[in-house]
């Protein structure tokens, strides 16, 4: 059952601390600073691309940057077009990011990977999934049952998952930053959950036009997560954008009636752009909500702001998405949506 939360999706949002522990356990040696996965085998990860549809598309193009930066070439696609019209892919990895296992887009991405010699790797919650059985090898990312059809803890436990991936994949020693920022995840999600004031800026702005979610690096696949959870589960019309990409286009429907959802994390270059592309909405009039940890001067433009704790760049992505799920959920409760069942859509996609 609901265990007393109105929602499932309400419910599952707040399990996120418990599930990213699962997903840690005894892969993470906070002494020895090591990250080790069993489950990865001898794959050769020279090459990777990240095959995924929805908001685990959204967590691929975040492991994508996350190995970037690593200096490991990765892709993420879309799983659909991926299978259509596939890139040169014979001498890559291919991970198909699924929740489900089951995305029938997902396992024809998957499936022309293998015809054409490569080897795949699923990266899924669900065990003895068609992915993870047809696959070389399956990591699991143990956020358990998710019955809403939004996904939430998934999306954090995959983001979690693909850190833990980009530490095996780089093969050196994983920096204390990043160790330490994982061992403070789980309670640093909960302080999220204690202390959101989501509730009360998702009331500001029932009225709103349009949601507009924007960030950068990292923080952009979570703007894309922001708007898809925004639209699936309140019908409203919600677009996420990469900061830099608003002036040459999107700027044009900024107006006083639709708030931007900013993400800016810490205070170097990216937090910098992403304040000036703040101010930039902020002189259209349009409202502001900051999700930061208050490291940049962001909040001084912003007429609400979502606070983080601060961490690694890297753990911050998946903090600042819980705040957008309780905006979204919140909203879309407002407006007496059905949450956990949005119209039109179905937890698993098993047709093309
Ligand atoms: O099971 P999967 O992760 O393969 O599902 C892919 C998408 O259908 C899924 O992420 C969908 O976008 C979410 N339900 C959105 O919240």
């Amino acid at each position: 059952g609901k265990s007393g939360y109105d929602h499932f999706m309400l419910k599952e949002i707040h399990e996120q601390p418990r599930a990213l522990r699962q997903c840690l356990r005894g892969r993470v040696d906070e002494l020895g600073g090591t990250v080790s996965v069993e489950e990865l085998g001898d794959l050769d990860f020279d090459r990777i691309h990240l095959v995924a549809a929805g908001t685990s598309y959204h967590a691929a193009v975040y492991g994508a940057g996350l190995l970037s930066a690593e200096g490991i070439s990765a892709q993420a696609h879309y799983a659909h077009e991926y299978a259509s019209s596939p890139p040169p892919i014979e001498d890559a990895t291919v991970v198909g990011v699924s929740q489900s296992g089951e995305t029938a887009d997902t396992l024809a991405a998957t499936r022309e990977a293998r015809r054409r010699g490569a080897g795949t790797l699923a990266l899924t919650n669900t065990v003895g999934s068609t992915m993870a059985r047809e696959c070389d090898d399956a990591f699991y990312i143990r956020s358990g049952p998710e019955i809403g059809v939004a996904a939430t803890k998934t999306f954090a436990g995959q983001q979690t998952a693909l850190n833990l991936l980009t530490q095996v994949v780089a093969d050196g020693t994983p920096d204390r930053d990043l160790v330490s920022a994982l061992r403070d995840l789980p309670g640093d999600v909960q302080t999220i959950l204690d202390e959101s004031n989501a509730e009360a800026v998702a009331e500001a702005y029932l009225d709103a036009e349009a949601y507009f979610f924007i960030g950068r690096g990292l923080n952009f696949p979570v703007a894309l997560e922001g708007a898809l959870k925004m639209k699936e589960i309140s019908y409203e019309h919600a677009e996420g954008f990469a900061a830099g990409e608003l002036k040459h286009g999107p700027l044009a429907l900024v107006t006083a009636n639709t708030p931007v959802f900013a993400t800016v994390v810490g205070d170097g270059e990216l937090a910098r752009k992403t304040v000036g592309n703040v101010k930039e909405v902020e002189a259209r009039d349009a409202p502001v909500v900051a999700v930061t940890d208050g490291r940049s001067d962001a909040d001084r433009y912003a007429d609400h702001t979502l606070e983080i704790p601060e961490t690694d760049p890297r753990t911050a992505a998946i903090l600042a998405n819980v705040q957008l799920q309780l905006a979204s959920y919140h909203t879309a409760a407002k407006l007496g949506r059905s949450i956990d069942k949005p119209r039109n859509l179905a937890k698993s996609v098993t047709v093309e």
